[in-house]
């Protein structure tokens, strides 16, 4: 680690002479302040309410929203278009502020800070976004370092928190480079390296992964499932994929129309969604996995896991096969085919192979990479499937 914040210094100084020092400024005691605070990063809704008032009828977005956020959960907010999840998450760092109601933040009523608690409070709360909001014209060090820039810290203690964050995120040795010579998958790592220069408690998601690939957005979920747990660190996490609730989230909030329509263990909801709302959001999933197994599937991490649900599928590119033998060797545990539908057209094989791993192994995904077009884990299941 040593080494690896004095090579971002030196590139630092190398490269940005305009750099001011703020050894001078006011940052770090504020700092001490906000890391004073018990770190437990919750959210506690209370009665939340919001209207906006427009030129025609005012929009009620938010009706009496009272729901918990346990702090280190990966939290979940799910809901038709225009159902209210944006308005919610933005109401915890008073992006939105309420219209009556509360947002408290570890016991932190948010809706009274006066400006320099708000201050604090954001830098307690990072937020990524869809389209990442990178500055184009600026270095990879500079936008994540940016923030910290902003808030007048001391130059050394910059340098150590950019590198310790790229080095999280996977991209060193990307601190000289330009938003526009990298990936979607690398400009959300820049975006996550940035929420997370201030050692924030709590992590907003609005559709962090609605522009990446498949694969990419696997890697990301990755990514903050890992930050999730290596850094105890709360995240609420707002999606249109049912999948991807599916593969990270302990919880979920399911909106309608502004209200709660259910929530709780993603797992509980998923399994017996109790709301059409759910129900309809949960259609896309039921044609991937056969009912029995879907009820019964377990949310990662579920002690009682004992197996995985894996999609290996085929588009026909690479001349990639349906290896039964490959898949066993792979994952080195008992592999049970639970469903095929495999064509093969003009000598390209099309389709896709369901099969449940006995092992909970999470280096499972990259043993089985090569050996089909897209392989991604479903779920988790229990003995009694
Ligand atoms: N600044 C605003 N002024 C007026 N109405 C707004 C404003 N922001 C949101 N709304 C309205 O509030 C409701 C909730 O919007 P919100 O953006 O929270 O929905 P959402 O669930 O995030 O939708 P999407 O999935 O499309 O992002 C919508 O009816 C929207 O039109
Ligand atoms: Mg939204």
């Amino acid at each position: 680690m040593g080494s690896l914040n004095n090579a971002a210094r030196r590139h630092a100084e190398e490269r940005d002479t305009s750099l001011p020092d703020f050894s001078a400024g006011g940052g770090a005691s504020s700092l001490d302040r906000s890391m004073a605070t018990a770190r437990r990063g919750t959210i506690a809704f209370e009665g939340v309410e919001k209207t906006y008032a427009s030129a025609g009828a005012a929009v009620h977005a938010l009706k009496n929203i009272t729901i918990d956020v346990p702090g280190g959960s990966i939290f979940g907010i799910i809901g038709r278009s225009g159902a209210g999840k944006s308005t919610l998450l933005r109401t915890v760092n008073r992006l939105e502020r309420t219209t009556s109601g509360k947002v408290i933040v570890d016991g932190t009523d948010v809706g009274v800070l006066d400006e320099e608690g708000l201050v604090i409070l954001r830098r307690r709360i990072g937020m990524i976004f869809q389209h990442f909001n990178l500055l184009s014209a600026k270095t990879v060090w500079r936008n994540v370092a940016l923030p910290m820039i902003v808030a007048g810290f001391p130059r050394v203690e910059i340098d150590k928190r950019v590198a310790e964050a790229l080095s999280l995120v996977g991209l060193e040795g990307k601190e000289d480079t330009y938003p526009s010579r990298l990936s979607g998958g690398q400009k959300q790592r820049v975006g996550i390296a940035r929420a997370l220069v201030h050692h924030p408690e709590i992590l907003l998601c609005d559709e962090a992964t609605s522009a990446l690939d498949p694969e990419t957005t696997l890697s990301i979920l990755r990514l903050l499932k890992d930050i999730n747990r290596r850094l105890n660190l709360t995240i609420v996490l707002i999606t249109h994929e049912m999948s991807v609730i599916r593969e990270i989230c302990d919880h979920v909030l399911v909106l309608d129309r502004g209200q709660v329509a259910e929530a709780g263990p993603v797992w509980q909801v998923f399994a017996n969604p109790s709301h059409d709302a759910t129900r309809a959001l949960l259609k896309p999933l039921d044609r991937d996995i056969p009912e029995d197994i879907a009820v019964r599937l377990r949310p990662a991490g579920d002690r009682a896991s004992k197996g995985t649900l894996i999609e290996l599928a085929y588009t026909g590119e690479g001349g990639l096969e349906p290896d039964i033998a490959a898949i066993a060797a792979a994952a080195g545990a008992p592999v049970r085919l639970l469903q095929s539908s495999v064509d093969r057209i003009q000598g390209h094989v099309h389709g896709r192979l369901l099969v449940i791993v006995n092992s909970t192994d999470s280096a499972l995904i990259e043993t089985m990479n090569h050996l089909a077009n897209r392989v991604r884990v479903l779920g988790h299941v229990g003995n009694d499937v």
